[in-house]
């Protein structure tokens, strides 16, 4: 190669990298299917991921890379019809361990025509028990819907379709640990709940309508090393997210572990909620 062919060459390079950057990211690329022997699919030439549950086994994909902090946006399009008893997430967690970290995104399937519920948690230093549950406002078996989730050292916050429906906020001034050191890798897996997930376990699969399907697509994974700005390394709750937080928790959310008497002693970032009246 000449010297001019290899700058051009290299500059083409650069170029395509910061296109990517901006856009979706490449499933193909990006992201492995670790689980489910060929349940899992990579199609449109890295756009689009299927995830598949039978009776046998579930199916997942991972990100090859590891993320410390960064803006984590996928679109997914749920199991439709009777998918009870299903488990659809996208998750960020770091490597096993009895302190890991993780951000919980779970879709719970329901009986054809019942609401689907978001199962929403957070693990810091091993320790989860965060639960907190809503209702979608719209059938996400008809359509891709966005789901996203902003980490950063000041707080976590949970997305559908732009909308923030919770907040996880870094409480270490009052002894709450908080997700700052260990990178977390992405993932996305269906999986087999019936012993759990609807109704606590009172509805079961039906797998006469198996396979199960989910799709994911239009994945975009803003870190640290992503050239350009970094909106999501600093962002705030504004006043307009504190409105729809509010709108969430009062029309959407069906369960809160800060109120859930029956299972924790109240966790010091629920008092802190109530006393500042915030959320
Ligand atoms: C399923 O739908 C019922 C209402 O039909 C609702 O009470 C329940 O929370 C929904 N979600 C799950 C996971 O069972």
């Amino acid at each position: 190669m000449g010297n001019g062919v290899a700058v051009i060459f290299l500059f083409s390079l650069l170029l395509a990298r910061s296109f990517l950057a901006a856009s979706a990211d490449n499933f193909n690329q990006d992201v492995g299917v670790t689980w489910g022997d060929g349940r899992g699919q990579i199609f449109n030439g890295g756009n689009l991921i299927s995830l598949t549950l039978d009776k046998i086994s579930g199916s997942g994909f991972q990100s090859k890379n590891e993320y410390l902090f960064g803006r984590f946006d996928v679109q997914m399009k749920l199991v439709p019809r009777n998918s009870a008893g299903t488990v659809t997430t996208f998750y960020l967690s770091s490597d096993p361990s009895p302190t890991h970290d993780e951000i919980d995104l779970e879709f719970l399937g329901n009986l054809s025509g019942s609401p689907y519920t978001v199962h929403t948690n957070v693990y810091t230093q091993g320790k989860g028990n965060r639960e907190q549950e809503f209702d979608l406002w719209f059938d996400p078996t008809k359509d891709f819907h966005t789901y996203s989730i902003i980490w950063n050292p000041q707080r976590i916050i949970i997305y559908v379709d732009y909308i923030p429906i919770r907040v996880f906020e870094n409480e270490e001034a009052i002894g709450v640990p908080f997700a700052k050191s260990q990178p977390m890798r992405v993932y996305g897996t269906i999986w087999d709940g019936e012993q759990w997930a609807t109704r606590g376990g009172q509805v079961k699969t039906d797998w006469s309508g198996a396979p199960f399907t989910a799709y994911y697509r239009n994945f975009n994974v803003q870190s640290a090393n992503s050239v350009g700005n970094k909106p999501w390394l600093t962002r705030g709750i504004t006043t307009k997210d504190r409105n729809w937080l509010r709108w969430a928790k009062r029309n959407h959310m069906i369960y809160n572990y800060c109120t859930d008497r029956n299972r924790h002693t109240p966790r010091p970032e629920c008092h802190r909620r109530r006393k500042s009246r915030s959320l």
